[in-house]
């Protein structure tokens, strides 16, 4: 049996990967699976906590006693964060969020007109949530969790996205087109704002999950 260390405690988890629509039929998005946000989700309620999983177009089943609320875009997904984590003791944001979005929203399907050139899409940027929370801290003594999805120099990226963003732990994992991204294993190395380093060797993204919970546990007051 697991010990109820986080009995007593609400957590919030966002998993999945969001879309930002182009026009009713098309969006942009990734590759995120939800599998590692839900099996942090899961281990956060067998260790006894509270958990809204806000899920971004994870087609996963309901975790049982977890409180799920689905989104879809990043704005979306921002909302549902910052309401959950208002008397949150710690936030993990294991979604992958897009940075940028279509800036403007076609009502209708785009057509592609004979003869002409592609026309250009135009971004505009999101929120960042994990910065925001992070900066602002809703609760005081919460514990900010962010994950670096990284293709390259991964430990280096994930040093400097630590500090840029502000969170307490950084979970810096590999991705690629079939790198982590819907894998039922991942493998990571949890960075903390205090300098420290824990590797999490390849496994299960339940046994990722209950280091990511064992150094919260730690760190909540
Ligand atoms: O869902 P799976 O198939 O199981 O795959 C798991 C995963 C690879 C998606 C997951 O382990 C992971 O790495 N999630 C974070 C993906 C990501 O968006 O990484 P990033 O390096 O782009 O973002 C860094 C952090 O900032 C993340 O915590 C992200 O949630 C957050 N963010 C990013 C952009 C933004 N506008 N707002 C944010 O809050």
């Amino acid at each position: 049996d697991l010990a109820q260390d986080l009995a007593g405690r609400h957590v919030v988890v966002s998993a999945g990967g969001t879309r930002e629509p182009l026009d009713p039929v098309r969006f942009l998005g990734n590759r995120s699976s939800g599998k590692q946000g839900y099996a942090l989700a899961r281990c956060a309620a067998a260790r006894g906590a509270r958990v809204t999983l806000v899920a971004a177009n994870a087609a996963l089943p309901d975790p049982a006693g977890v409180d799920v609320v689905p989104v879809g875009t990043a704005v979306q997904l921002r909302e549902a964060v910052l309401k959950a984590a208002a008397d949150a003791d710690a936030v993990v944001m294991a979604a992958a969020v897009a940075d940028f979005r279509p800036e403007t929203y076609a009502a209708g399907k785009i057509k592609k007109k004979d003869g002409e050139e592609p026309a250009p899409i135009a971004l505009v940027r999101n929120p960042d949530i994990l910065a925001e929370i992070a900066g602002e801290r809703p609760r005081p003594g919460q514990v900010i969790v962010g994950f670096a999805a990284e293709t390259d120099a991964v430990l280096a990226n994930g040093r400097a996205k630590l500090a840029r963003k502000g969170c307490d732990l950084l979970v810096v994992n590999e991705v690629g087109e079939r790198k982590t991204f819907g894998a039922e294993e991942n493998e990571a190395v949890v960075l903390g704002a205090d300098g420290s380093e824990t590797p999490v060797p390849h496994g299960p993204k339940e046994a990722l999950a209950d280091t990511v919970w064992d150094l919260v546990a730690r760190r909540l007051v």
